[in-house]
């Protein structure tokens, strides 16, 4: 049988000069700032992200754009602080029941920056809602609800609706009496809900009454369910924002009648 031929071997891009390189000097500083670009060309060749990462960040952005439009960003930096010091909680808090309270307790008093990073999740819930509330209060009076970018302020409702569930699931978790009974309350109010309202305190009690399974199912909520759809719901509102650009104030008025592009900078 005949032989087929080797294909021709791929054409590689020549490896770039190193700063000095050609005079001879390379300093380690030179070497170090290289090993970074370098690290990023590498995975870029592999995965042609760079043209991703381009498109979402290099924007053009309307006259006019202010302060207000970084509140969007400030409560995903907000959602990061929950993230990250989430984690760190997890790996001491053991929600059962007899457990929850101590384990707090012992994450306050005696963990490594356990009072520090128990605070920052505690305050940085509060962040968040108020920012939440705020980003959305823009969005609001500046009009960026309406065509074509009405999809983004129902995802914006869903991310409003998952915040305060963050916010409800997570005051449980001290498992001390004002947690306990401010819990009873809140799953006795969504009881009076119609036609769902009894399903609902069902399902968030896991059962007619409030027991351990409550505790657990609150914590995989709170953990695992919510922030899971959180980061989807982020990730598909940033999409959109990328796609279809933010707003201009309304009181920027479009410099001919094609349009407002004109008036991105
Ligand atoms: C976890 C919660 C949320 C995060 C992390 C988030 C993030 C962002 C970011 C980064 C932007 C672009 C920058 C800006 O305009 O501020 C944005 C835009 C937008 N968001 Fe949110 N958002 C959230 C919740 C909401 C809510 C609750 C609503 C409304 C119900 C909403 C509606 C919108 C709309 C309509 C835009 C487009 C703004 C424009 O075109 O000018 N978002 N969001």
């Amino acid at each position: 049988m005949p032989k087929l031929p080797f294909p021709p071997p791929p054409k590689l891009n020549p490896a770039p000069k190193r700063p000095g390189e050609a005079n001879g000097k390379t300093t380690p500083l030179d070497t170090a700032g290289e090993a970074g670009i370098s690290a990023v060309d590498w995975i870029d060749e592999r995965t042609s992200l760079s043209g991703a990462a381009r498109w979402m960040m290099f924007r053009k952005v309307p006259k006019g754009t202010n302060w207000f439009y970084t509140l969007g960003t400030a409560t995903m930096f907000a959602f990061l602080n929950q993230a990250v010091t989430g984690v760190f909680l997890a790996m001491y808090y053991d929600p059962s029941p007899t457990r929850a309270y101590e384990s707090a307790r012992y994450i306050t008093n005696e963990a490594f920056l356990g009072e520090f990073v128990r605070g920052m999740h505690k305050w940085g819930s509060t962040v968040m809602v108020i920012l939440v509330f705020l980003h959305m209060g823009r969005t609001f009076f500046f009009g960026a609800y309406k065509y074509p970018r009405e999809l983004n302020w129902i995802i914006g409702v869903v991310l409003l609706i998952l915040t305060m569930t963050m916010s409800f699931t997570g005051y449980l978790l001290p498992f001390d009496q004002r947690s306990y009974w401010a819990t009873i309350v809140g799953v006795n109010i969504n009881g009076t809900g119609p036609i769902v309202g009894p399903f609902l305190s069902d399902f968030l009690r896991g059962g007619a009454g409030f027991g351990a399974t409550t505790l657990s199912r609150f914590y995989a909520i709170h953990m695992l369910l919510v922030p899971g759809g959180l980061i989807a719901l982020i990730g598909a509102h940033l999409y959109l924002v990328a796609r279809l650009g933010t707003t201009a104030p309304p009181w920027i008025k479009p410099s001919s009648d094609t349009g407002h592009l004109e008036d991105r900078v």
